[in-house]
């Protein structure tokens, strides 16, 4: 049997390509390995979002030039978006890679590689555009755990002025209603008891033929025997639907309340340079309906700082925007300028220093504002879906409140993937300690 090791870089959506890609290669004869020294295909699952992320795969593949040079017919590719944006540049920066392949082609990979394994191989670089891939039939082969991400579309069509994807994956497609909910139900039977549904766009999903839209989709999953939780990462803010809300607020304990709504920025003004779709008004107004059918609902987000163009002034909006929401989670990123977006040929104006000052600024008062949240969790009750053996004390579980806070539970209370009522009694930082009821 033949090892293959696949790591992976990036978003959820990544994770999700991953197990794809095992889902193409263990039909092959492949097995999933750890060990670097024992595997005969090494694939890096890459990330092009920021510059940082591909800087950081340059150093990885610099010091895995070892591998090949201890065993020759290893088969190095580099897989996903930085692969599809740099081509073939990426053999040019490092010569000892193999195989670069985009997000579109893993159908390819077995052929790929068995070219690659035969002879001496020039590396291949395949990097297809001239057909958008859904994956409809490959079934991903999942890792350990309880939670299983199922990809119900790919590609983006918002073109955010910053943002490399709509290059990287291609134009928006959604996947079949059915071909999802079969997804579902084998996870499922695997043992999987949560399902978080990943797309660039969640609101936009359509199934073609039925005209179902995600309200429809979510409701189905919720009903699907056996499926505990579920979860969904991103719906736009320019377009979210009452229908979603109704469809959480009629099923609360399976489409749990947690809403991951990317704010990017607080200014009008930035929002338009940026391609959002709304304003800071239009944003807090949506919270604040959100809070209305959903009183329960905790909100993350995403938040860049230094946007082309941004003043000091206008990045005060943001914060303004993050004191009145009060996110119970937040990703905050220093903008980075990146290939065949619209935002390449606006001018990077503000400085690094500038920017790290206010990412700091940014952080700090987010940090604030979670340790007041979870202050205000001490003596509610909840449910915690246990995830497994606190990394910190193995006497102690992890698992997770509907709202997605970490929660510590004393060990004798189940096992992975059981809903425990608990009484929040304490907290540790940002990880909230229940005790069962
Ligand atoms: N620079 C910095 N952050 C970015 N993101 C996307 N593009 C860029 C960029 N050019 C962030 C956004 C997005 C998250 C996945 O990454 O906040 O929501
Ligand atoms: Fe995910 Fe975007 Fe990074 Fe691709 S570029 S891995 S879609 S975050």
């Amino acid at each position: 049997m033949k090892k293959i090791l696949i790591e992976t870089y990036g978003c959820q959506m990544n994770k999700a390509d991953s197990e794809l890609v095992a889902g193409v290669m263990l039909p092959e004869g492949y097995t999933n390995t750890e060990n670097h020294e024992e595997a005969d295909v090494i694939l890096l699952n890459t990330c092009a979002v920021r510059e940082g992320a591909e800087d950081r795969i340059l150093g990885i593949l610099a010091h895995y030039r070892k591998y090949k040079e201890k065993k020759p017919n290893l088969v190095l590719g580099v897989i996903g978006c930085m692969a599809q944006n740099l081509k073939e540049e990426l053999i040019h920066k490092r010569p000892w890679v193999d195989l670069v392949m985009g997000p579109d082609s893993y159908r390819d990979l077995p052929k790929a590689i068995q070219q690659l394994q035969s002879a001496d191989h020039e590396p291949l670089v395949i990097v297809r555009r001239d057909r958008f891939e859904n994956y409809e039939e490959i079934f991903p082969v999942r890792g350990e755990g309880f939670n299983a991400w199922v990809s119900i579309m790919r590609g983006c069509d918002n073109f955010c002025t910053f943002c490399i994807v709509p290059f990287t994956r291609g134009r928006e497609r959604s996947r079949k209603s059915s071909n999802i909910l079969r997804e579902v139900r084998l996870a499922v039977e695997q043992g999987y008891q949560e399902i978080t549904l990943l797309g660039q766009n969640v609101n936009s999903w359509k199934d073609e033929e039925s005209g179902e839209r995600f309200a429809d989709l979510i409701r189905a999953v919720g009903q699907i025997e056996g499926v505990k939780r579920v979860r969904f990462t991103s719906p736009h803010p320019k377009d979210f639907p009452d229908e979603l809300l109704y469809a959480m607020r009629e099923n609360p304990n399976v489409l749990v309340p947690h809403i991951h709504l990317p704010l990017q920025a607080g200014n009008t003004e930035v929002l338009q340079r940026m391609n959002r779709g709304y304003s800071k008004e239009e944003y807090l107004k949506l919270v604040d309906h959100i809070r209305e059918i959903l009183p329960d609902v905790a909100f993350s987000t995403d938040i860049i700082v230094g946007f082309s163009g941004e003043s000091y002034d206008q990045f005060q909006d943001t914060l303004d925007v993050v004191r009145r929401v009060r996110f119970s989670g937040a990703f905050m990123f220093k903008y980075s300028r990146r290939p065949y977006t619209k935002a390449e040929h606006m001018p990077d104006d503000v400085s690094e220093e500038e920017k790290q000052r206010r990412l700091e600024e940014l952080i700090e008062l987010q940090r604030s504002i979670e340790a007041e949240i979870v202050q205000e969790w001490i003596g509610k009750e909840t449910e915690v879906m246990l995830e497994g053996v606190s990394p910190k004390r193995e006497e102690e579980w992890i698992g997770r409140i509907p709202q997605n806070r970490p929660c510590i539970v004393p060990a004798a209370c189940g096992q992975v993937g059981d809903l425990v009522k608990v009484r929040i009694v304490d907290a540790r930082a940002m990880t909230l300690v229940g005790k069962p009821l």
